[in-house]
């Protein structure tokens, strides 16, 4: 992880700041060493500052102490970004002033230590806080809404003009809308499954997919699914087949979008109807990538993923209809609405 992040053309072609590495070295001692002692002043410091510096800082990627406490062993958080996240989320749950290290269960924690970086994320203001968009909740609606609300804009699209939002990676905002979360599998369950040395159960630490083989689907899976690794390969194949399928539905319903609203900017059609179809775009695009940027192929959560591309779809219709100046009239409530337009 450190090793890409220094070799990519999106740090080798563009400035980038140390914000950059929250997820992709221990962090630990970057910020000890920036902060003399003072983690917090060393968090700032390290956000932003130029990332071709502070990657000079980074002796190693995510480590044990990342993850756990030094002294107990136990499963801690370190990441800022998620603490602070992590409790805004809470408090839209009714829990005021939540302390992630105090109040989690180690079930919680199972996950949390992961959704320390498999999540969307951006960079806030001239400090580059890194920061999660989970003021109003873990989906990708509350996403855009607090993205509309500060008037965050990843960059204009080049041939609409719509601005657009990048999405990356939100694994553990997926999973949270899943039947697993709901049942308290968590992410270590899946992914870091115990495995047996001679008479000792331990926990898997090299993380990766359950499907790699037999053996990891039997570990991973097949301790609460009483199947066959067989079975349980097909059924993970059948919900990615469908997701490739309606994945390929909204991408086309997508680009015809853009290219009409293309199109539009050079054929005199009224300005504030382009307006509400790249409100449109905006929503479409962020949604897809969303989608897109996830790591399972809708395994996480399928019938939610499935319902995100349908809006997708949807919103590049609405799109459309707004180019020609036609508002549909809907039988669903509330409303189907345009999302906001930030200036
Ligand atoms: C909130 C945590 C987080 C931050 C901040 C973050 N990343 Fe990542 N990054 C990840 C995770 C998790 C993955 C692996 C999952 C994936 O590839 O989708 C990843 C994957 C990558 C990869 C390899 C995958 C690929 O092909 O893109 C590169 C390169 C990368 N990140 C670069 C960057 C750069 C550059 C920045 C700063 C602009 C950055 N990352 C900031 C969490 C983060
Ligand atoms: C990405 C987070 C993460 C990192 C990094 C990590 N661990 Fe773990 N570790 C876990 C999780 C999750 C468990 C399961 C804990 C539980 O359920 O109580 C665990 C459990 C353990 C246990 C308890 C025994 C067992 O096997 O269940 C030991 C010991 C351990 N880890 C050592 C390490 C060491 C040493 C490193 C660094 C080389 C490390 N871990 C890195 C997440 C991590
Ligand atoms: C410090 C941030 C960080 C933490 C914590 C973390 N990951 Fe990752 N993870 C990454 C990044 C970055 C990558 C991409 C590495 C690359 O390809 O460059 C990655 C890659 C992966 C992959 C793909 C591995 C492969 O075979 O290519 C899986 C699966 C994964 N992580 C799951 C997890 C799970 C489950 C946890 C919690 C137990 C976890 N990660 C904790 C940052 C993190
Ligand atoms: C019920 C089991 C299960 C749970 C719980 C689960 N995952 Fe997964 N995850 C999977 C499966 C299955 C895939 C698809 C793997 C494949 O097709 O090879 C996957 C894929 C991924 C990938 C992409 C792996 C790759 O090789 O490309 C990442 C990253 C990931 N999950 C992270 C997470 C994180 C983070 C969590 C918790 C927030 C989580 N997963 C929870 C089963 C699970
Ligand atoms: C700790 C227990 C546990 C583990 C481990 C587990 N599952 Fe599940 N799984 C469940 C439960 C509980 C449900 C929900 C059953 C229900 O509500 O009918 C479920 C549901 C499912 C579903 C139906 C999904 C849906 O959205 O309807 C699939 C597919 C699935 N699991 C596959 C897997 C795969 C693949 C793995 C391994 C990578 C896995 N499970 C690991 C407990 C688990």
């Amino acid at each position: 992880m450190l090793i890409d992040q220094r070799y990519t053309r999106r740090t080798l072609e563009r400035p980038q700041p140390g914000a950059c590495l929250n997820c992709h070295a221990s962090l630990p001692e970057i910020t000890t060493k920036l902060g003399n002692g003072d983690q917090a002043a060393g968090w700032a410091a390290m956000n932003k500052m130029p990332f071709k510096e502070a990657t000079t800082l980074a002796t190693h990627p995510v480590g044990c102490i990342d993850c756990h406490d030094p002294k107990s062993m136990a499963l801690r958080v370190t990441r800022p970004a998620f603490i602070a996240g992590i409790a805004e989320y809470k408090a839209t749950q009714g829990i005021k002033n939540y302390d992630v290290n105090k109040q989690a269960t180690v079930q919680e924690m199972r996950s949390f230590v992961c959704a320390q970086c498999h999540v969307e994320y951006y960079f806030k203001g001239q400090e580059k806080t890194l920061t999660f968009p989970w003021e109003k909740g873990l989906t990708v609606d509350d996403a855009l809404a607090y993205y509309d609300k500060v008037g965050w804009t990843d960059f204009t699209h080049k041939l609409t003009g719509a601005r657009v939002i990048k999405a990356q990676h939100p694994d553990f905002e997926t999973y949270s809308q899943g039947v697993h979360a709901k049942a308290g599998v968590t992410c270590a369950d899946c992914h870091m499954s115990y495995k047996r040395e001679g008479a000792m159960k331990i926990t898997d630490h090299q993380v990766r997919s359950p499907m790699t083989s037999d053996v990891t689907i039997n570990q991973s899976c097949l301790t609460c699914h009483h199947t066959t690794e067989a079975d349980m390969r097909e059924r993970v194949t059948t919900i990615h087949d469908r997701y490739e399928h309606a994945k390929n539905v909204s991408f086309d319903a997508l680009t015809a979008l853009i290219t009409d609203i293309q199109k539009a900017t050079t054929s005199g059609t009224p300005a504030d109807r382009i307006a509400k179809a790249q409100a449109y775009q905006r929503k479409g695009q962020f949604f897809m990538d969303y989608v897109v940027s996830e790591n399972s192929r809708g395994f996480h959560a399928p019938q939610y993923t499935l319902r995100v591309l349908n809006d997708v779809t949807d919103a590049s219709r609405l799109g459309q209809l707004a180019l020609l100046g036609i508002e549909p009239t809907t039988t669903t409530k509330p409303a189907l609405q345009p999302p906001a337009t930030t200036s």
